[in-house]
This record gives C-alpha cells, structure tokens and sequence, in this order.
C-alpha cells in the first residue's frame, strides 16, 4: 500500500471520520436502504433475502441505526434496542459461504450508489469482510 493510502486510512480511523464521510445518520439509513434494495434485486440475494422478515421496513431501521454506530458515530442501535453483538445475532440463521458472497455483494452494489469518495468505499468494503465472515456459522 502506498504511503499517501496509508495515511488516509489511518484519518477513517480518527473520531467520528467515517460517520462523517458516509453522511451522518441520514447517509447511514441511505446505505442502509440501497443495500436492501440491493437484496431485493439482485438475483444472487434471494436466498438471504428469503432470511429476512417479508416487510423489510425493521431490517432497514436496525441496519441504518446500527450503521451510525459501527462507522464510530453515535450508538444509535444501542440507544433503541440495546446492546448487539454481531455473531450472537446471527446464530439463529444459517450461514455459509454463499451468504456471506451474497451479503457483501449487496454492500458493494450499495456503496457504488453512494457518492463516498472511492478510497473510502474500498476501505468499507475490506471493513465489512471481518463481520460478515463473523457471522458466518456454517462452513
Ligand atoms: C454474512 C452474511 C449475513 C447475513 C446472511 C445476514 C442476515 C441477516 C438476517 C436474515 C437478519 C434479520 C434477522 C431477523 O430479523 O430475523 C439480520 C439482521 C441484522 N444484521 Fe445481518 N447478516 C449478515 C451479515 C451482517 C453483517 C456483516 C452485519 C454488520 C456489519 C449485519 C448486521 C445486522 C444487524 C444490525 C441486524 C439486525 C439485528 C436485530 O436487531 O435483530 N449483518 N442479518
């Protein structure tokens, strides 16, 4: 990686940085609804989709407001539905390696609608990699 990356990498790691950079709460309920969008849309997501609740309206609301959280700007999800811990709240649902493709495909569909500077798109698109293969439970 070059120096020049490396040091801006390093600002996303800075305060609320990349809560910033995504727009605030209103760009993190903006990803998080282009990502079920994405779910809903593309073919490779029909079986994650079919995961979920048939109304996605809730999906969408925890994924936003955990969104706020997890880009290091305020506990949103914490504040309306108490503490999360990721693969705990994912044990219930099979997932293996189709899923997680599935799942990060939806998240690079989504940030490529997004108007995130690019650098910052491929930081969160190898951030998300380390959770999605977290919740993974099955081989
Ligand atoms: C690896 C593939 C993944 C699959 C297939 C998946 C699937 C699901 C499903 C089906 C639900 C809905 C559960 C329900 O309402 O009954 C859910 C909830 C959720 N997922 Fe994932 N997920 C994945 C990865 C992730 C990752 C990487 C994150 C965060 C970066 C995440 C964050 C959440 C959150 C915040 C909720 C709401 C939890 C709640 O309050 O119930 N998921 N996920």
């Amino acid at each position: 990686m070059s120096e020049e990356l490396e040091q801006i990498q390093a600002s996303y790691r800075e305060g609320d940085t990349q809560f910033q950079l995504a727009g605030g709460e209103a760009g993190c309920m903006k990803l998080s609804n282009d990502f079920y969008d994405q779910m809903e849309i593309l073919p490779e997501a029909k079986h994650i989709l079919s995961l979920h609740p048939a109304d996605l309206t809730e999906s969408r609301k925890k994924f936003g407001l955990f969104l706020c959280g997890y880009l290091n700007g305020p506990e949103r999800y914490e504040q309306e539905y108490g503490p999360i811990q990721l693969a705990p709240a994912h044990s219930h649902i099979p997932i293996g390696t189709d899923e997680k493709e599935a799942w990060l495909l939806c998240m690079k569909k989504a940030l490529e609608l997004q108007t995130y500077p690019e650098t910052f798109k491929n930081f969160l698109m190898k951030r998300f990699a380390i959770p999605a293969e977290r919740c993974r439970n099955r081989p």
